[in-house]
């Protein structure tokens, strides 16, 4: 009887006489404890829920973009797991998720950009997520362009992400510096500062032959030679008036003229490749979106230290943007718990700063932490939210129109830039003809 008392009564485990059932005791309390804890981690895994998350995010920063999102859904007992299709501005990703879709095997998530959600939202594809906006105020805390985007038809199919400025002209301080040059604000200033450089043996312009690298720059180049209603004409409207127009044989012929300033031969390197070149000192200039600023910091280069973003000339006062955006595919009630929290937390003010602040963009939101972004990004946020008057969707980062259109112009882009014996007129009339033959 006393025995059986002592197992309940731990003071007795300090009597001598009563060690051995002390020890029973001991191993009991152990083994009940081990219990609970399996029991309450068995029911946590229970509640976790796997999240696949297709994107094309592999380089330092956007892996580390990634990171920062994955780590806060962890903490609301999502795990996410990565399907990356690695491939520059995701021309390869596009292409898995629809067979993907195809073949009934849909991730949760996928990196869906631009036009193609309102294609996708049609069809009925997409979750629409008005509870979480509704909650999380989206309609008043997004900027409007950001709003619209995400909701073509009435409904929020998309959470966005960041917005990145394409028309930025990177430059490496200390070159600047070495030659005593200033960031040129309009072509003859950077013509001349270009052949200073070449003469030191410098090559002016990191670029690369990918098609859609030389699309980020040649889209640049029309906002350069026109404005933000002409380059509207020319690639959301598709007016074949607008390719045959002076101001878009102007922008050929610029991208022909910097042709000298790049490395040569050009070849397809990546755009952490072309990234790495200014990086390196192997040239001086980059046009590309802010990606290659949060590509940079992640190397450890600090902005305003080892180099400044400045506007490619005459598009100071312009965003040529390009947002990137999750959508939330029909996985069934027990996926949507999941994707309606990342949505939440993705659009979060404190997530939004961490993860921009990363990748080289800027928040979404109206009003965002600007004290805690560096100077391309302020410039950048505060362009931006002057309006969609000064708003430009990027045509190769799939803003301005559909897949097709995007595709077919950047193909005569291409044909163009490769092969110097055709004229900038000849290019304009096939462009005017093709686009008489897109999707409007
Ligand atoms: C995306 C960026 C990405 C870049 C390079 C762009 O289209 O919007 O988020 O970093 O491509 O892959």
């Amino acid at each position: 009887m006393q025995k059986e008392k002592k197992i309940f009564l731990p003071y007795a485990e300090f009597a001598d006489e009563a060690q051995p059932d002390t020890q029973k005791y001991l191993v009991y309390l152990v083994y009940t404890g081990l219990f609970l804890l399996a029991t309450l981690l068995l029911t946590a895994n229970a509640q976790a829920q796997t999240v696949q998350v297709l994107h094309w995010w592999t380089s330092t920063s956007e892996e580390k973009a990634i990171a920062s999102l994955s780590g806060r859904m962890a903490q609301e007992n999502i795990v996410w797991k990565n399907a990356v299709i690695p491939s520059g501005s995701g021309i390869g990703a596009g292409i898995v998720l629809k067979s993907r879709m195809l073949a009934g095997d849909a991730p949760e998530v996928a990196q869906l950009n631009g036009v193609i959600i309102s294609e996708w939202a049609d069809l009925g594809l997409l979750q629409e997520l008005d509870p979480v906006a509704s909650s999380g105020k989206w309609e008043k805390s997004l900027f409007p362009t950001v709003w619209r985007l995400i909701q073509p038809k009435g409904h929020p199919v998309a959470v966005p992400l960041g917005i990145h400025r394409i028309n930025t002209l990177f430059y490496n301080r200390k070159i600047f510096a070495k030659f005593d040059l200033s960031p040129p604000s309009n072509w003859d200033e950077f013509d001349a500062l270009a052949k200073k450089l070449q003469q030191a043996g410098i090559t002016p312009l990191a670029q690369s032959s990918e098609p859609w690298q030389l699309a980020t720059l040649f889209e640049t180049l029309v906002l350069s030679e026109s404005d933000a209603n002409f380059y509207r004409d020319a690639f959301v409207k598709k007016s074949s008036q607008a390719f045959v127009d002076p101001r878009f044989g102007r922008a050929l012929s610029r991208l022909r003229s910097l042709k000298k300033y790049m490395p040569a031969p050009l070849t397809e390197r990546t755009w952490i490749a072309t990234t790495r070149m200014l990086a390196d000192g192997d040239a001086a200039m980059l046009v590309m979106g802010d990606w290659a600023k949060g590509e940079l910091n992640s190397w450890g280069i600090a902005t305003d230290i080892g180099f400044s973003c400045a506007a490619v000339p005459n598009t100071a006062n312009y965003h040529l943007y390009d947002i990137d955006t999750l959508v939330m595919l029909d996985k069934g009630a027990a996926a949507r718990s999941a994707q309606e929290k990342i949505a939440q937390i993705a659009v979060s003010p404190a997530v939004q700063t961490e993860y921009n602040q990363i990748k080289g963009s800027i928040p979404v939101l109206r009003n965002p932490e600007l004290n805690k972004m560096d100077s391309c990004s302020q410039t950048s946020w505060k362009i931006f939210s002057r309006g969609g008057a000064v708003q430009v969707p990027s045509l190769a980062h799939r803003m301005a129109t559909d897949e097709i259109s995007k595709d077919a112009i950047i193909a005569e882009i291409m044909r163009f830039f490769s092969n110097d014996s055709l004229s900038v007129s000849d290019t304009q009339k096939r462009l005017a003809a093709i686009s008489r033959t897109l999707p409007k």
